[in-house]
């Protein structure tokens, strides 16, 4: 994949800045999902999250089936809600699959490295993410241990930041959803938990991490803390962006900005003060293209996070493979960056 001629930067986003009123984090947070889940016909083959879990489904084969998903910042669910639901109904349509994939390949019909979306818009609906969290909730680990047996797989909310109403009300929608109500950071990820799920000798279970929209938060030493981690205790991840280091990137930033101000009153008609910080005082909007531009200057392409990966210091880094593409969400220049790393099979 070409370089991008704009160097990546990694300058700050008013929605990380600890001033940054928590209830406005949230509105901000909620934004961001519906960017997730929102279809629009015509101008989206799907909604970016279907996408996603088309591109898992199709890169990880058979092994889809065999991971629980840990979403290491979920914020106000993003589209990890809308995965769980498209991915198991992809794995209960078609249960088995191997896996055609290249390793740190797009096809050659991509000169711009896209890879166009075979997916098909899925019956995802819109959940309300509406609820705020509340940061005094108490802090208890509220797991599911089930083992599925039917095929289906689990997924698991968690972030630094939990959003615990918004993670209660999406999990109530699906039994295959949970969430950690109390602050995981990913690059010190909770031993319960990885012990929990991480792949035990003679099983092929194991960890697969979602990181969406939220890599390009951390700088090198925190990426490559993650990555070791990572690589010690689970068996993939996938880095999913809706934004990347070029201008049709940052253009899609304020044509999303733009959208805000459209489809708010479909959205939030019900909630006098979430349109009060749209058009009355837009401090919605503005943090919302403003993080966007710089989450562009802050992506990283693939061979920077697979230069990070290989460096990270875990032993069995270079045994991992790594995988990328690109794939249009939103026409005409809407493009989600997706990079699915996994251990190699010995
Ligand atoms: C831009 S939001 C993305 C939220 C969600 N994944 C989405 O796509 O809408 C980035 C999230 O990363 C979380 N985050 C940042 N640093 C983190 C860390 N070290 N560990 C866990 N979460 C972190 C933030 O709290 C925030 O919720």
């Amino acid at each position: 994949m070409a370089k991008p001629w704009i160097p990546r930067m990694h300058l700050w986003e008013i929605d990380d800045q600890p001033w940054f009123p928590s209830f406005l984090r949230a509105y901000v947070q909620t934004g961001l999902t519906h960017a997730w889940t929102v279809h629009i016909p015509i101008l989206q083959p799907s909604s970016p999250a279907t996408i996603v879990a088309d591109i898992l489904r199709r890169m990880l084969g058979a092994s889809a089936s065999q991971r629980t998903y840990i979403d290491f910042c979920a914020g106000a669910g993003g589209p990890t809600p809308s995965i769980e639901r498209a991915l198991n109904q992809r794995l209960a349509s078609s249960p088995s699959t191997t896996n055609g994939n290249n390793v740190h390949q797009v096809p050659a019909t991509a000169s711009s490295g896209v890879v166009n979306s075979e997916s098909q818009a899925a019956s995802d609906t819109t959940p309300s993410y509406a609820a705020v969290a509340d940061p005094k909730a108490k802090s208890t680990t509220v797991l599911d241990t089930t083992e599925d047996g039917d095929g289906q797989v689990q997924f698991v909310l968690t972030d630094l930041h939990p959003h615990v109403e918004s993670w209660a009300a999406a999990s109530k929608q699906s039994e295959h959803l949970t969430y950690v109500n109390h602050p995981v950071d990913a690059a010190n990820a909770p031993a319960d938990l990885l012990q929990q799920y991480a792949r035990k000798e003679g099983s092929k279970k194991g960890i697969f991490r979602l990181f969406n929209l939220a890599f390009h938060h951390f700088d090198d030493n925190l990426a490559r803390a993650i990555l070791k981690n990572t690589v010690e205790t689970s068996e993939g991840f996938g880095i999913f962006e809706l934004q990347d280091r070029t201008p049709t990137g940052l253009l899609t930033c304020f044509i999303f900005g733009f959208f805000i101000f459209l489809i708010a009153p479909l959205l939030y008609w019900w909630s006098p003060v979430r349109l009060f910080f749209v058009y009355i005082i837009p401090v919605v909007p503005f943090v919302l293209v403003f993080d966007g531009l710089i989450s562009c200057l802050r992506t990283r392409t693939a061979d920077e996070v697979e230069a990070l990966l290989r460096t990270c210091g875990a032993p069995d880094a270079e045994n991992w493979e790594v995988h990328s593409g690109k794939e249009q969400f939103l026409w005409p220049c809407g493009y989600l960056n997706w990079i699915v790393c996994t251990k190699r099979s010995v």
